[in-house]
C-alpha cells in the first residue's frame, strides 16, 4: 500500500526562530492579518512579531478576537477584518486556538459557502499563504491539515480538513512558550503525547509517521515534567516544542483515534480545555484499545525504552500505559468531578456524546474498534 506524507512547506525551529523568519515571511505577502488572542498581546509575543514585520517592511492588522476553543462566529469576524483591510496573507500566533482560527479564516476567503458546510468534506481551494507561530507545545496545528472550530448553534466541535490548510511556514520558537503557565503546559504537553501515541497505534500509521511519533514520545517522557515544574527551563521548552511539532507531523500523516474522538464532545458541552479532556480520557481509552490489540502499544513501549527489556506484548503495553497514567498524575490532571463538570448533565448527554464521537470518524481508526456502548462505558468509568 502506498502512503502520502505531508508537512508544511517551510519549518524554522530553534531559539531564534522568530527573529530569523523575516525573509521567509517576506516571500508570502506584504500585508498580514495577525490572528491571535489578548493574552498573546499582553505577554509581548505579538509585539515581537509586529517589530519583525515592520523591520521587514510588511504591513499588518492585528485581530485579537480569538478566545480558547474558537467558534464559527470568531472566524466570521476575522474574515470581515481580512477583507475590509485588504490583507494578502495570514499569521496565526498563539496556542492551537488562534492557529486553527487563522486556518479557518484563510480557508473561507477562497472556499464558498459556510464553514459548517465543510464538516465531513474536504476544503479544496488553496487559501492565501498561512503562517503558524505556536506559543504552546501541544496541538501541532502548525504542521497539520486540520482546524477545529466550534459550531455554536449545534454545540459540536467540528474537525475540518484539507491538505491546503497546511501552513506555508511554521515558526517553532521555544522562547515564545516560556510564559505558558503550568496548567497550560500540562494540558498542551499531554495533548502532544496523545497525538503521538494515537498516531503510532492508529490503523492508519505508516513507516514515516512512526518515526515522528516515537521521537515525540521520547522527548515528552524526558522533558514534559521539567517544563511543567520550571517553565523558564529553555532546554525543556525547546524539547517540548519539537515534540509537539513531531507529534503533529505524526498524526497529520496517520490519524488520532478514540481519545480525540471522545474528547471533543466533552470540550463542546462542558468547555473542558482540549488537552485536559484528552488527559482525563487517556488511560482508560488506551487500556480499552490495548486489550486484545497490544502489539503496537508494546512496540512503542520498546521503542521509547519504557519497557526496558523484551517483554510479552500485554506486559510491555501495560508498562507504557502505566507510565502515561503516572505522568498525568504528576501533572495533576483533574478528574471530571474535580474540574467541576455536572455529573447529572454529563450522564444525560452520554448518548449524544458517544454519537458525536463516532460521527467524527476518529474512533474508527483505533486498532480495536469501539462500539457506541464501549464509548459510553468509558465515559462512565471517568466517574469512578
Ligand atoms: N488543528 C489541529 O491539528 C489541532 C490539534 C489539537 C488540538 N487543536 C485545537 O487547539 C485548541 C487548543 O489549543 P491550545 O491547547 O494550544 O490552547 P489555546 O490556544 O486555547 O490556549 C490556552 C490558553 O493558554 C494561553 N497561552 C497560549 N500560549 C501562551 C503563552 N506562551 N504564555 C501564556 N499564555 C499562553 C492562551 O492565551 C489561552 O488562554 C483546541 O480548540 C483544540 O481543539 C487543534
Ligand atoms: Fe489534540
Amino acid at each position: 500500500m502506498a502512503n502520502l506524507f505531508l508537512v508544511p512547506k517551510k519549518i524554522v525551529t530553534g531559539k531564534d526562530a522568530l527573529e530569523s523568519a523575516g525573509p521567509y515571511l517576506k516571500e508570502l505577502g506584504d500585508k498580514a492579518l495577525i490572528v491571535t488572542d489578548r493574552v498573546m498581546v499582553s505577554t509581548g509575543n505579538v509585539e515581537k512579531l509586529t517589530t519583525l514585520l515592520t523591520d521587514n517592511n510588511i504591513r499588518y492588522v492585528v485581530f485579537d478576537g480569538i478566545h480558547t476553543e474558537p467558534t464559527t462566529e470568531m472566524v466570521s469576524q476575522g474574515i470581515e477584518v481580512y477583507q475590509e483591510t485588504n490583507c494578502n496573507f495570514l499569521i496565526g500566533i498563539g496556542g492551537g486556538s488562534p492557529i486553527d482560527a487563522m486556518k479557518a479564516i484563510g480557508a473561507m476567503i477562497t472556499n464558498t459557502g459556510k464553514l459548517t458546510d465543510y464538516m465531513g468534506k474536504e476544503l479544496k481551494n488553496p487559501p492565501p499563504p498561512l503562517v503558524a507561530i505556536p506559543t504552546t507545545a501541544g496541538t501541532g496545528s502548525e504542521a497539520t491539515q486540520f482546524t477545529i472550530i466550534s459550531d455554536i448553534e449545534n454545540h459540536v466541535k467540528m474537525l475540518l480538513k484539507g491538505a491546503v490548510l497546511l501552513p506555508s511556514l511554521a515558526v517553532v520558537d521555544p522562547v515564545l512558550t516560556v510564559t505558558a503557565p503550568p496548567k497550560v503546559t500540562a494540558a498542551t504537553g499531554l495533548d502532544a503525547l496523545t497525538h503521538a501515541v494515537e498516531a503510532y497505534t492508529s490503523r492508519k500509521a505508516q513507516a514515516l509517521s512512526d518515526i515522528f511519533a516515537v521521537s515525540a514520545c521520547k522527548r515528552i517522557f524526558a522533558h514534559l515534567k521539567t517544563a511543567y515544574q520550571n517553565g523558564q527551563d529553555l532546554e525543556a521548552r525547546n524539547q517540548m516544542v519539537l515534540a509537539a511539532l513531531e507529534a503533529g507531523i505524526a498524526f497529520n500523516n496517520s490519524s488520532v483515534t478514540i481519545v480525540h474522538g471522545m474528547s471533543r464532545p466533552i470540550g463542546a458541552l462542558f468547555h473542558v480545555p482540549h488537552g485536559i479532556s484528552n488527559a482525563m480520557l487517556l488511560e482508560e481509552c488506551l487500556r480499552f484499545a490495548a486489550a486484545g490489540a497490544p502489539e503496537r502499544f508494546a512496540e512503542l513501549a520498546q521503542a521509547t525504552g519504557i519497557a526496558g527489556e523484551p517483554l510479552p506484548y500485554e506486559a510491555a503495553a501495560g508498562k507504557l500505559i502505566d507510565e502515561i497514567g503516572r505522568l498525568c498524575r504528576d501533572l495533576e490532571v483533574p478528574s471530571l468531578e474535580a474540574y467541576g463538570v455536572d455529573r447529572t448533565a454529563f450522564g444525560s448527554n452520554l448518548d449524544k456524546m458517544a454519537g458525536d464521537a463516532l460521527i467524527s470518524g476518529s474512533p474508527n481508526h483505533t486498532i480495536r474498534q469501539p462500539s457506541k456502548e464501549d464509548i459510553i462505558t468509558i465515559y462512565k468509568k471517568l466517574w469512578k
